[in-house]
C-alpha cells in the first residue's frame, strides 16, 4: 500500500460551467498556463483602446476575470473598473490595480453613460442572454463612447477549431466552452446597432509561427518569462468564422 499524500482529482464540471474558474484560479497570470491565449488576447483588444481623451475617463470591463486587460492599458489613462462574477479572479484583477464588482454582466450596477470604453472580452460566448450584455454595454457607453469586444462566432469551424481542436491543446482549458453560447456575427452586429452603436468586426486568429514556438518552448519547460515576453501576436484573418473582435462607437 502507498503511503503520503493523495492527491485531489480534478472535478469534473459541465460545459461553461462558472466554478471552471475558481478551479483554475491559479492559472489567471502564468503565462504557459491554461489561459495563455486569453493574455495574448488581452493585448490585441487593448491596441483598439486610444489614450483616454479627458480627466477621469472611465473603461468598464465586463467579465474581466483576474485583470489580464490591466497591464496592456498602463498609460492610457482610464481608470480600469472590471465586472465579473468569479470572486476568486476578481480578487486577483484588485491585486492588479482594477476597481472590481462583483455582478453580473446582464445587469451591472452603475448608472447610464458612465463609460468611455467598455470592453467584453470573451464573455460574450459564456452567458446565455449575450443580448442582454450587449444592452448593458450599449448603456453603460456615453454617446461617443467606445465599445471593444472579441468572441467566438456561432459556426461549424468554431466549434471545430475553439472546442475540439482548441480544448485539446494546453492553450485553453477543457470543457470551459458551451458551444451552444456561440455568437452569431451578423446577429451581433444587428444587436448593437439597435443599442446605438456601430460595431465593425473582423476575425483575429493567434501568429501561427509565434503558436508554435509558443508550444515548443513549454513542451521543453522553457517558460516565456512576462505575459507580455515572447507572447504569439494575434493577427487578423479575412473570415470571421472563428474568432473575432469588434470595435465600434455609440451615437447618439
Ligand atoms: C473567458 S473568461 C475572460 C476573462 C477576461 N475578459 C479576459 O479576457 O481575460 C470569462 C469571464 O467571464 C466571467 N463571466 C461569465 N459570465 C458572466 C456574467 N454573466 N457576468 C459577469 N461575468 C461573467 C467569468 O467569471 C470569467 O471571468
Amino acid at each position: 500500500m502507498r503511503n503520503g499524500p493523495v492527491s485531489t482529482p480534478p472535478r469534473v464540471l459541465p460545459p461553461n460551467d462558472p466554478r471552471q474558474y475558481d478551479d483554475l484560479a491559479g492559472e489567471w497570470w502564468r503565462p504557459d498556463g491554461a489561459f495563455a491565449m486569453l493574455h495574448w488576447l488581452a493585448r490585441s483588444r487593448a491596441a483598439l483602446v486610444p489614450p483616454a481623451t479627458r480627466p477621469d475617463a472611465l473603461l468598464v470591463d465586463l467579465g474581466c476575470g483576474a485583470g489580464l486587460l490591466a497591464p496592456h492599458l498602463a498609460g492610457k489613462g482610464y481608470r480600469h473598473v472590471g465586472v465579473d462574477l468569479t470572486r476568486s479572479a476578481l480578487a486577483q484583477a484588485a491585486a492588479h490595480g482594477v476597481t472590481v464588482v462583483n455582478g453580473d454582466a446582464t445587469a451591472v450596477p452603475l448608472v447610464d453613460g458612465c463609460a468611455d470604453v467598455v470592453a467584453a472580452g470573451e464573455l460574450l460566448e459564456h452567458v446565455p442572454d449575450w443580448r442582454r450584455v450587449v444592452a448593458e454595454a450599449c448603456r453603460l457607453l456615453r454617446p461617443g463612447g467606445l465599445l471593444v469586444l472579441d468572441t467566438l462566432n456561432d459556426t461549424a469551424l468554431a466549434r471545430l477549431v475553439a472546442v475540439r481542436i482548441g480544448e485539446r491543446l494546453p492553450t485553453v482549458p477543457r470543457g470551459i466552452h458551451d458551444p451552444r453560447l456561440f455568437v452569431d456575427a451578423r446577429e451581433l452586429v444587428a444587436e448593437c446597432a439597435r443599442h446605438g452603436v456601430h460595431l465593425r468586426i473582423r476575425g483575429i486568429r493567434p501568429s501561427l509561427r509565434g503558436t508554435l514556438a509558443w508550444l515548443v518552448r513549454r513542451a521543453r519547460g522553457r517558460p516565456s518569462g512576462t505575459v507580455d515576453g515572447r507572447q504569439p501576436r494575434m493577427k487578423p484573418t479575412r473570415s470571421v468564422a472563428v474568432l473575432y473582435q469588434g470595435h465600434g462607437v455609440r451615437h447618439g
